[in-house]
């Protein structure tokens, strides 16, 4: 993105900001509480409309991305927290990550589930091969709401996995998991390298420090650093 900026109920949330992602890597993005880390994402996946700069992809200028194009053009993303809906089971929530024509809101193509029964099909069994590499296959017809939190993090993960992303938008993929569970997402994170790109927001430095190829500090709305991982760390 570049000398992006954006103004929200006339706070400037985002202050010129360019930041690099490139292909194949995974590049951190961190910095305080506010700075406007998940802001960013907003930007790149559509939800917010940039004041002025542009987004650039594979070096085209890119115009203002739908958010419900989002699949179509590769791109997935999760939510900070988990953000499931909560009537659906763990499968159906996942499926709604696979449907790429999406025309209307993805909520309500959600609760009018417009597919064909081979679409169906094709999307479950994608939704629920996802589910098993991330070893909670048995959460399947599970409602979000009985499941316990780390449980929901894998199920909101492979709901943005399922599409088969070339370009995933991680939002404190960490928050509220144990150590053991962090330890297996860093190895999970590592192993979509070179084939995907992740952009990845986390407050926990150990992980970011670990998986991350470049890392972009934000503060305020305005990149204060970047670098390597030892250079961000020399340089705190
Ligand atoms: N719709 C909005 N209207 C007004 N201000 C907003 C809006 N959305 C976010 N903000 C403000 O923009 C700033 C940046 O928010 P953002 O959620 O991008 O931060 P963040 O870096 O993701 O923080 P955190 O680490 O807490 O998730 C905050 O001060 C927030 O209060
Ligand atoms: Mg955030």
């Amino acid at each position: 993105m570049v000398d992006i900026s954006v103004k929200l109920s006339g706070l400037q949330i985002l202050d010129s900001v360019s930041i690099g992602v490139p292909q194949g890597t995974v590049t951190g993005l961190i910095g305080p509480n506010g700075a406007g880390k998940t802001t960013v994402f907003n930007v790149i996946s559509g939800f917010v409309t940039a004041d002025s700069g542009y987004l650039k992809v594979d070096g085209k200028k890119q115009k203002h991305v739908q958010p419900h194009h989002l699949t179509k053009k590769g791109i997935a993303r999760t939510l900070q927290g988990v953000g499931l809906f909560p009537p659906m089971s763990a499968l159906e929530n996942v499926m709604i990550g696979g449907s790429s024509q999406v025309r209307s809101g993805i909520i309500a193509q959600a609760l009018a589930m417009p597919w064909t029964d081979v679409e169906q099909n094709r999307l479950r069994a994608q939704s629920m091969a996802v589910l098993g590499e991330l070893n909670i296959a048995d959460a399947a017809n599970r409602l979000p709401s009985e499941l316990p939190y780390p449980i929901q993090k894998r199920v909101a993960l492979a709901r943005a996995l399922v599409s088969d992303p070339q370009v995933l938008l991680l939002d404190e993929p960490a928050g509220g998991i144990s150590a053991a569970d962090i330890s297996e997402l860093a190895d999970l994170i590592r192993s979509w390298v070179p084939k995907r790109t992740v952009l990845l927001v986390e407050h926990h430095m150990e992980l970011v420090m670990e998986v991350c190829d470049l890392i972009w500090v934000l503060d305020a709305g305005k990149v204060i650093a970047a670098g390597t991982p030892d250079e961000v760390r020399r340089n705190p």
